[in-house]
């Protein structure tokens, strides 16, 4: 339809109609208009795929039969692939399942920096820094969006704690805001043309977010010159006036009392007694009528989507098998050789564990889940023995995947009252006789693989977690283990960083994964047994300990009514590097099984700052395999403190035993400045840059220097 014909559309609709359309009808669609063939928009989490059927008006699962699909990587697996195409992969999947579930909007991606690694949500997020969450989420939503679905951006803005999520007022610099936290959703916004944002639960400066006339007209609507939909998280708007009067198109919220949601009949009220014009509501139903229209649900023809297509868990995956970080491998204990009548024992209550089903909204009725221990039994194949030891005891419900763990009633029913937590249960303590069978059974076998980390009691929406130690009394466990093998093979299966410190020293192999989708186990264990070379980089930092990693030194968390983000821009590896504090593992750290040699560095100058930068990169080992190459911005001389380096442009190159190729990367104005807050703009000041470029940001390999002749300015 052209606009005008949606302005006539807008113009035909009434009041009472318009006012359905702006506020959740059931607990995830809105009102349709049936005269007018407008449609209910109909919403569904989330970032891991298409969740179940709810209830309308209850947080009860309906029990279909039909609702099992395909349990995509979290976030963060993907964000450690480096790889922009399987964003791009990643995204046709993700819509392709809403549409095919007959879906109008994913509430996916979720794209808050992680800020601290006690954050429960971080797994549903891209990692630490916003460069590389702003690479994958265009690509990402792009995806999404090709199959006539709209996406959502969430959670729109510095939601990056769970603790009083629903009311915390984050105390963030103009600075920080604009280099740390905003640039994934303004990239999403304007490169990827998001459809949707969704509104976070918390405040900032003095507003809830869902309110804000700063977040929401000025820089959204107004600098980023969005058109589409913003949508509240479930239960974040808390007044009619200000919703009427700031951008917000769409209340929804987790109660059924639809009716008496702000949005509804109090702003119909409003309306009609004159406090708030209706062109405030025409403007909301504007953008709704325009996504629509893109979506094609007012006319043309739709695409219809499919879910659970064979030929997409492959790339799932492929997604999967790049997201395996191999963190250590001093003794090359990797990857395992196959040996007729070998005996592997697995260890770990992750080996054995389904995680779709947990973490909150991003929660998936999979179709199936390959765990590792099923993954490493199915690729072994029958001429070697695998056998399995619980080790630890995580009393958490759900060990197996289990339909009938979906008949319960949803947390989120009360996930807006005051103390509401996800279930969590209590941290067991060191299991003695766990642990001394998986000893005893270590002593006999030939290779020896621990899988422990987190599980979605401690990755989840609605907590953070108390610390950064490994639950369950696990590092006992793989202390005892070490004793008697020291060539055990450790998995790390976590969506944030968890403290290795009382083992990891003494741990000569060790992978990280976080929850890596339906086909997660098979890529582990591909990676172990080297038909897959693991290509996977961390996303962000692991510290050594909580108390080194910046929001815990330099800022706060999680605070209480208010909290600061004293730490500035100084997050993640710009912290680390800045202050000279040494990390477990870097951020953009992961070995392979190969070696590769980055040589021949040149840089362009094009246009203005542009530069294209080239650089030769080589396999010098024997195994075809991925490399990232990854390149950082230094500012040495500035008339304001900046991080040491900031990574700027990266990309991921495939080679065979010794083949090298030439790799192009680029960098434009905007990979320069500096947020200057009494100018309201980046600059780039005039002057020398260094251009780092490396395997890691604490392994750069090639430098040089360029020269800004002037200074340049930029919104
Ligand atoms: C979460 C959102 C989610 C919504 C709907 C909220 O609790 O914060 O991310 O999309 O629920 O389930």
């Amino acid at each position: 339809m052209e606009k005008q014909a949606l302005e006539t559309l807008l113009k035909e609709l009434t009041l009472d109609e318009k006012i359905g359309m702006i506020h959740g009808n059931t607990l995830f669609e809105t009102k349709g208009v049936e005269r007018l063939h407008i449609p209910p928009l109909k919403t569904s989490d989330g970032p891991m795929g298409c969740r179940q059927e709810y209830q309308s008006t209850k947080w009860f699962p309906i029990g279909f039969s039909f609702d099992y699909t395909s349990y995509l990587p979290s976030n963060t697996a993907l964000a450690a692939t480096w790889n922009t195409e399987l964003a791009y992969e990643t995204g046709k999947v993700l819509g392709k399942e809403a549409r095919g579930r007959g879906k109008d909007m994913i509430l996916a991606p979720g794209i808050n920096i992680h800020r601290s690694p006690l954050c429960g949500r971080n797994f549903e997020y891209m990692g630490e820094d916003p460069h590389l969450a702003s690479e994958l989420v265009v690509p990402l939503i792009q995806g999404i969006e090709e199959n006539d679905v709209s996406s959502c951006v969430k959670h729109y803005a510095l939601n990056n704690q769970e603790t009083r999520r629903i009311d915390v007022e984050v105390e963030a610099s103009e600075r920080a805001l604009r280099e740390i936290y905003l640039p994934a959703f303004k990239a999403a916004v304007t490169k990827a043309k998001a459809k949707a944002v969704m509104g976070a639960y918390n405040k900032y400066k003095g507003r809830y977010c869902c309110q804000s006339p700063y977040l929401l007209d000025e820089i959204l609507r107004k600098e980023w010159g969005f058109e589409g939909i913003v949508i509240s998280d479930w239960g974040a708007v808390h007044d009619t006036k200000e919703a009427a009067e700031t951008s917000i198109d769409i209340e929804m919220s987790v109660t059924d009392n639809f009716d008496e949601y702000f949005m509804a009949e109090p702003l119909k009220q409003a309306v009609l007694n004159g406090e708030v014009p209706e062109s405030a509501i025409d403007e909301k139903v504007r953008h709704i009528l325009y996504v629509m229209n893109e979506l094609h649900m007012l006319d043309g023809e739709r695409n219809r989507g499919m879910y659970n297509d064979i030929a997409d868990r492959e790339k799932l995956l492929k997604v999967a098998d790049e997201s395996v970080v191999l963190l250590k491998n001093e003794q090359n204990q990797l990857p395992l050789a196959r040996k007729d009548g070998m005996h592997i024992l697995v260890i770990g209550d992750n080996a054995e564990r389904a995680h779709s089903n947990g973490g909150g909204s991003a929660e998936i009725k999979a179709l199936y889940e390959i765990t590792p221990l099923l993954g490493i039994t199915m690729q072994a194949g029958g001429n070697i023995r695998v056998t399995y030891e619980q080790g630890y005891n995580a009393r958490t419900k759900g060990r197996i995947w289990d339909p009938d763990n979906h008949t319960e009633e949803s947390w989120q029913a009360t996930s807006l009252e005051e103390g509401a937590d996800t279930p969590q249960s209590k941290a067991a303590q060191f299991d003695e006789e766990l642990a001394q069978r998986a000893v005893e059974a270590a002593k006999e076998a030939d290779v020896v693989i621990f899988v422990g980390g987190l599980n979605h009691d401690y990755d989840t929406e609605g907590k953070d977690n108390e610390s950064m130690k490994l639950p369950y009394a696990q590092d006992e466990l793989i202390n005892r283990l070490l004793e008697v093998r020291e060539d055990m093979v450790i998995v790390m299966m976590t969506g944030s960083p968890v403290d290795m410190s009382a083992w990891v020293d003494k741990a000569a192999t060790l992978l990280h994964m976080s929850y890596a989708g339906m086909e997660g186990g098979t890529a582990l264990a591909r990676v172990l047994f080297g038909d897959v070379n693991p290509s996977g980089k961390l996303p962000e930092t692991f510290p050594r300990i909580l108390e080194e990693s910046p929001a815990h030194v330099l800022g706060n968390f999680p605070g209480d009514d208010f909290v600061n983000y004293g730490e500035d821009i100084f997050v993640g590896y710009r912290y680390f590097d800045t202050y000279n504090v040494k990390p477990l593992f870097a951020f953009g750290h992961g070995k392979s099984y190969t070696t590769f040699a980055m040589k021949d560095m040149r840089v362009i100058a094009d246009e203005g700052a542009s530069h294209t930068v080239k650089v030769t990169v080589e396999n010098v080992g024997h195994m075809a395999g991925a490399e990232i190459v990854q390149l950082y911005v230094s500012d040495e001389e500035c008339s304001v403190k900046r991080p040491k380096k900031e990574l700027k442009a990266f990309t991921k190159v495939f080679l065979q035993p010794g083949e090298s190729k030439e790799v192009t990367l680029t960098l434009t104005e905007e990979s320069f400045g500096y947020y200057d807050e009494n100018r309201a703009c980046f600059v780039a000041e005039s002057g020398v840059y260094v251009l780092g470029v490396g395997d890691a940001s604490d392994n750069i390999m090639l430098t040089e220097k360029i020269t800004l002749q002037n200074e340049i300015t930029y919104k």
